[in-house]
């Protein structure tokens, strides 16, 4: 059935019918830019504003830090910043996990190592303890009840922690996010933990929205249906074909088969507003039938982004694309100054910070201000030998000895291979 043009205040029908569904257990399945967000939002403001007598919170997740931006942004936008006053909140998936892990230690369900029920959750190891390359990782199983520190023989050789730094960390309350999910995922395996997870959500959440639920991985999952028993309202918003998280993870079949099995009430929403011509909107919805598809032809001069099936094509293709790749494992200090070459070229060209630019900063015992100032004329030397076609061995040794005069804390750092064209 093709969608109406916009009803009530711009939204669609099918908008408005998502939005306010009265039902418990509710799924939104959209196509990009048709309004998966928008909804969300929506929703978030109409439970946050329609039991003012019910205390519990109403919550809203997004798996990344900048998708949960975006949503809290568009919330404040359409509800007032009054919306987002505690306990309401819009946070990471991470987040939420690390609320429910405090719960179990004050709970006493769960004993962290020298009795933490608070702990400080890093992102990741990288810059608060040494790593050195081996197979051996060291990380958290529930034992009864105690959190007790194991270690893994991974297939392949990667930089990790010792485990007598992880032990030591871990005794003084600190951790990664991967580790509040490998001691969540122990936890579950027992009835006590399950049950005191479900009365948390009953107690203090009384709606629940993700945003992006196919990039949910079997733990996500298996917390989203004790919240399902908890809270009043579920909401799950995403669309199968936008599952990005596939390699570390996510598993969107596994999704939509517990979306069938569980009674979810669905909405559709397939018209987007993202595409720029009637030609773009007929591609894309020939593509998601998986009806065969011609590609008009293009110049890579007028692309901002190129994407590519494999790699190969990238490195072959026009002057103007710039594929750039850090091998893991190279090295600390490597993979910093690989972030910060690749921060230069982010911000040049898309006007976006590196994902990992503060983790690179801290490794380098580097201020961001030094960006600007000290660093700048190096890295954009870089930059400029990469696309001339300087070959990158000798890119790379410019770029260290640069660096070398003005990072102090850097050391003799060994030869990597960057690429670009
Ligand atoms: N009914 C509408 N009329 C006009 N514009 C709309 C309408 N609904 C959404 N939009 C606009 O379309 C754009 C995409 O909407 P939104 O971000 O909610 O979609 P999405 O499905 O979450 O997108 P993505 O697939 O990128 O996550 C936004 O700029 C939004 O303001
Ligand atoms: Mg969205």
């Amino acid at each position: 059935m093709s969608e109406p043009s916009a009803g009530v205040n711009g939204l669609t029908p099918r908008q408005l019918m998502a939005s306010g569904s009265p039902h418990g257990l509710v799924y939104v399945e959209a196509a990009p830019g048709s309004g998966k967000t928008t909804v969300s939002a929506l929703r978030f403001g109409l439970h946050r504003f329609s039991a003012s007598t019910d205390r519990r919170a109403v919550v809203a997740v997004s798996f990344t830090r900048s998708a949960t931006e975006e949503l809290r942004t568009r919330v404040i936008r359409y509800w007032g910043p009054s919306s987002v006053t505690w306990p309401h909140r819009i946070v990471t998936l991470d987040t939420l996990l690390c609320d429910l892990l405090f719960h179990l230690l004050q709970e006493g369900v769960l004993r962290w190592p020298g009795g933490h029920t608070d702990l400080e959750v890093l992102d990741t190891w990288r810059t608060a303890l040494s790593a050195k390359p081996g197979r051996i990782r060291p990380v958290l199983r529930v034992d009864n009840g105690q959190v007790v520190i194991r270690t893994v023989d991974e297939s392949q050789s990667a930089g990790h922690p010792s485990v007598l730094d992880f032990k030591k960390a871990i005794s003084e309350g600190r951790c990664t996010h991967d580790n509040v999910r490998e001691v969540l995922q122990g936890a579950l395996a027992t009835g006590e933990a399950r049950e005191a997870l479900t009365s948390y959500f009953e107690g203090t959440i009384r709606s629940l929205t993700v945003d992006e639920v196919f990039d949910a991985n079997d733990l996500d999952r298996d917390i989203f249906s004790l919240a399902a028993s908890g809270c009043r309202s579920l909401t799950l918003v995403g669309d199968p074909w936008q599952a990005l998280y596939e390699f570390r993870g996510a598993r969107p079949a596994a999704m939509t088969t517990y979306i069938s099995e569980n009674s979810f009430t669905t909405h559709h929403l397939d018209k987007s507003f993202r595409w720029g011509s009637d030609k773009q909107a007929s591609l894309t919805s020939k593509l998601r039938r998986r009806l065969p598809a011609q590609l008009p032809p293009g110049n890579a001069q007028d692309a901002d982004v190129v994407i590519a099936h494999r790699w190969q094509a990238l490195w072959g293709a026009d002057a103007h694309v710039l594929p750039l790749a850090i091998k893991p494992g190279v090295g600390q200090a490597q993979e910093a100054i690989c972030t910060l070459l690749l921060n230069e070229i982010t911000q040049h060209a898309l006007g976006l910070q590196a994902v990992f630019l503060h983790d690179a900063l801290a490794t380098l015992g580097l201020e961001k201000e030094n960006l600007a100032t000290t660093l700048h004329a190096c890295l954009q030397d870089a930059v400029s030998h990469l696309k001339e076609g300087t070959p990158s061995r000798q890119v790379w040794e410019i770029l260290s000895d640069g660096l070398a005069d003005l990072v102090p804390a850097l050391g003799p750092v060994s030869p990597i291979m960057i690429g670009a064209r």
